[in-house]
């Protein structure tokens, strides 16, 4: 779809009449992602602090993209500083992510890109037009079936207030995606940057080490 768009735009012989409802249908969808999120940031005021909010600086160019996230495309407009995390929770539902600090030390935001966990907050949105990106809600299977991740740690009570376990989530998932039989002390190191004000540690690694086998 965004090789489609992309190039109907610079098409040098001008556009044909399945280009163009293709192209409308592509706007139609992001003016319609667009409106969910000017109603999201109404409501929450949020877009965590400074220029990773997204909004648009004076100057600015916002930009049409598609993104594949979990596995679906996701048409959004973009501003060329917004960051994954905003784009992820404001423009495109997926309140899973959270936002901690912002600035890429406390893994709240944790997500994976073409497999490997990133720090979403530290992420612009544009460079991941080509990657696969994975959130919280993506892990487990299709009619809300649970990952083995989330349901060792609902049996290990290893949540607390909560705030970071979408990050762990994500971390423990892509652990046991690239070792399934992962050490005690492999699990620490997968959960070294998913920070836990709760203190909730030895919860997690619980879990992580109880689903691996089962993942
Ligand atoms: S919110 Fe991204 S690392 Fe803290
Ligand atoms: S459970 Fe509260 S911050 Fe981790």
């Amino acid at each position: 779809m965004q090789n489609k768009f992309r190039s109907d735009r610079y098409d040098p012989t001008g556009s044909t009449e399945r280009d163009d409802v293709s192209r409308r249908h592509f706007i139609k969808g992001v003016i319609a992602a667009g409106a969910v999120a000017g109603t999201a940031t109404m409501v929450t005021g949020c877009g965590g602090s400074g220029d990773s909010s997204g909004g648009s600086a004076a100057g600015s160019v916002e930009r049409l993209i598609t993104l594949n996230v979990n596995g679906m495309a996701r048409n959004v407009d973009v501003a060329p500083n917004e960051t994954l995390s905003h784009t992820l929770r404001n423009k495109l539902g997926l309140t899973g992510t959270k936002i901690g600090c912002d600035r890429g030390s406390c893994g709240a935001c944790t997500v994976m890109i073409d497999g490997t966990t990133v720090n979403s907050c530290s992420v612009l949105t544009h460079t991941v037009r080509n990657d696969e990106v994975t959130t919280v809600e993506g892990v487990g299977g299709g009619n809300g079936q649970l990952h083995a991740v989330q349901e060792a740690m609902i049996e290990e009570l290893a949540p607390q207030c909560g705030f970071c376990t979408p990050g762990q989530v994500v971390s423990g998932v892509a652990l046991l995606n690239r070792n399934p039989n992962p050490s005690r002390e492999d699990v620490r190191q997968a959960l070294a940057g998913n920070l836990c004000r709760c203190g909730a540690y030895n919860n997690y690694v619980n879990a992580i080490v109880k689903a691996a086998g089962r993942a």
